[in-house]
């Protein structure tokens, strides 16, 4: 697949996968695409824990469950999170960024007949905490866990601290040395016909991310950056969108 095709066709996957492993000659070709990555002194801060086996999944599938039931009963975080939910396909269109709610939760069909009902609820997100306190996040919980538990593949991405670049700016460069490495691995999967997600729910909070430390006797050096559930997909990925040139391009400015 061309570069081009790779980098505007990759999409984050948030349905199931085929149930059928990873070639190690796929996982080899995603490894060195993310392996020629650029860091700061080139001091490649990287580590990929990659996760085959069931207890693995299990365990941190049951860490993303326990971890979403809990967040949808914080109204700070259904605040934050309301800010860049789209209830209809036209409004993310139009805007050009943000997520489909209906992608993220699953909603009665009264909500889904007439979205619009549900702009004065996100006004207020917060206020649906009560509904958390009930149970409103088993249902995502239970799905996004299960997306967890049966994915071919999932890959624990670490950034080994020791390995932190000189300078005041050190962490930083660390962090963005990450992102370049993470994106070659999604594009080489892209291009290889895998998909994709990003699985953050689990490393939200610092008590989950330091029970996933503790699972793995993972050392305090190591901070963990990213969840990614990988599988190969049969059609085409979906929709995504982007803003407008105008609203981040400029020149000579
Ligand atoms: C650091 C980071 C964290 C993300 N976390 C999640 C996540 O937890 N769940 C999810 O479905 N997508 C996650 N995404 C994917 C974004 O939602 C997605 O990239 C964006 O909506 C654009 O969609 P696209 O990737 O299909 O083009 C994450 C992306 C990044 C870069």
């Amino acid at each position: 697949m061309d570069l081009f095709d790779a980098i505007t066709q990759r999409r984050s996957h948030r349905r199931q996968f085929r149930d059928e492993p990873i070639s190690q000659a796929h996982l080899d070709q995603m490894i060195e695409a993310a392996r020629w990555a650029p860091s700061p002194f080139n001091v490649q801060p990287w580590e990929l824990s990659i996760i085959r086996n069931s207890a693995s999944k299990n365990a941190l599938a049951k860490i993303t469950e326990a971890s979403i039931i809990e967040q949808f009963k914080d109204g700070r975080f259904l605040d934050d999170n309301s800010r860049w939910m789209r209830l209809t396909d036209a409004e993310w269109q139009k805007r050009g960024d943000g997520v489909r709610l209906t992608e993220h939760v699953d909603l009665p069909p009264i909500f889904l007949k007439h979205p619009d009902k549900l702009k004065p609820l996100l006004k207020n997100a917060r206020h649906l905490s009560i509904l958390g306190h009930l149970g409103a996040g088993r249902m995502p919980a239970n799905e996004i866990s299960e997306l967890v538990r049966s994915s071919p593949l999932l890959i624990m991405v670490l950034m080994n601290c020791k390995r932190r670049p000189p300078g005041e700016g050190g962490l930083r460069w660390m962090w963005l040395g990450m992102g370049a490495m993470i994106q070659n691995l999604l594009l080489a999967a892209t291009a290889l016909g895998i998909g994709t997600q990003f699985v953050s729910a689990p490393l939200e909070r610092s008590s989950d991310r330091k029970r996933i430390r503790e699972l793995f006797n993972l050392p305090d050096f190591y901070e963990v950056i990213s969840l990614l559930r990988l599988g190969y997909i049969d059609s085409d990925p979906g929709e995504s969108v982007r803003l407008p040139l105008k609203a981040f391009v400029r020149y000579d400015e």
